[in-house]
């Protein structure tokens, strides 16, 4: 079955960007001038994703505002004719159908894409999320997908992330072979450096089967008291089989600061209209 619907879990606190994120959502900051989040929209897009709900909570309207049309900047625009201006603000949600819900209270992750059990209904289903970019040739989603059409099962987007950052993400075990896709043995959420089965971390990406919801309906509390989606899908890879992709492209996380000034730096060298211009100021800097 092709992956048509894709979550972006983004109704988390974002206190790691603490004081910015008491007001503005931080899938709403900007990297060089684009929210964070319309990145993932347009990488779903880009993928071939047709229907893409977004998990908000309190405090995120500002996510909805900006996928939503904005008539009056747009008439003031088009009648003044400014051509790209209204094409920039036009083209936030090009070749997507966006549709929100609410997460009432942040109970975690796998919380978030329990709320998603409605929407998604019984296709398998792309989970990228909120404050992760990833940049590359082919978009990373698009990636997940081509496998998931190889082996109709859910698969998780990895990278290796260095032992001394284990205890960032989900880590997974995997049997060993030669190419990118790998079995899922075990999965373990944000272990100690010494109980890590490996340095393979999930990275913000995943296509996942609908059987995941009976399992995140059980799924109790864990890692930081919070209903975890890694621990849902230990369940699930007891009852069917999940692979890892070790997806190319490179990965930013945006919700933390350094990944953030990261991403803003190589993005805003990477623009054509800014590139040479930043690269001469970064040049004049007494580093
Ligand atoms: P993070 O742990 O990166 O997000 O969760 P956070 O909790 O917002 O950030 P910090 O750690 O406090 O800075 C990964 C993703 O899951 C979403 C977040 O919005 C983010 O995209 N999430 C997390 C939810 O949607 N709901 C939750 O209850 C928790």
């Amino acid at each position: 079955m092709k992956v048509r619907k894709a979550v972006i879990p983004a109704a988390g606190f974002g206190t790691r960007f603490l004081p910015a994120t008491k007001a503005v959502p931080k899938e709403m900051l900007p990297i060089v001038d684009t929210p964070a989040i319309q990145y993932i929209a347009e990488e779903a897009a880009a993928a071939g994703i047709e229907d893409l709900l977004i998990i908000t909570s309190r405090g995120k309207d500002a996510i909805i505002n900006h996928f939503d049309s904005a008539f009056e900047l747009e008439t003031v625009l088009e009648r003044g004719g400014k051509t790209e201006m209204l094409k920039a603000s036009k083209n936030v949600s090009k070749g997507l159908n966006i549709c929100f819900v609410r997460q009432n209270e942040q109970k975690g992750l796998g919380h978030a894409v329990l709320c998603a059990k409605n929407f998604v209904g019984n296709e398998p289903f792309a989970v990228m999320l909120g404050d992760d970019i990833v940049t590359g040739e082919k978009p990373c989603i698009g990636q997940l997908m081509e496998q998931y059409e190889k082996c109709s099962s859910t698969v998780l987007g990895v990278q290796r992330v260095g032992k001394e950052n284990v205890s960032k993400y989900g880590i997974v075990d995997c049997e060993e072979d030669n190419g990118r896709l790998h079995k899922v043995k075990g999965m373990v959420e944000k272990p100690q450096i010494s109980d890590a089965p490996s340095d393979v971390a999930i990275l913000g990406r995943y296509v996942i089967t609908p059987a995941v919801f009976d399992c995140l309906e059980k799924t109790q509390k864990g890692a930081g008291g919070e209903i975890q989606l890694t621990d849902a899908l230990v369940m699930l890879a007891e009852r069917e089989n999940v692979y890892a992709y070790e997806f190319e492209g490179k990965r930013y996380d945006t919700g933390d600061k350094l990944g953030f000034l990261r991403a803003t730096v190589e993005f805003a060298l990477a623009r054509e209209d800014l590139g040479n211009g930043f690269r001469e100021y970064l040049k004049s800097l007494d580093l």
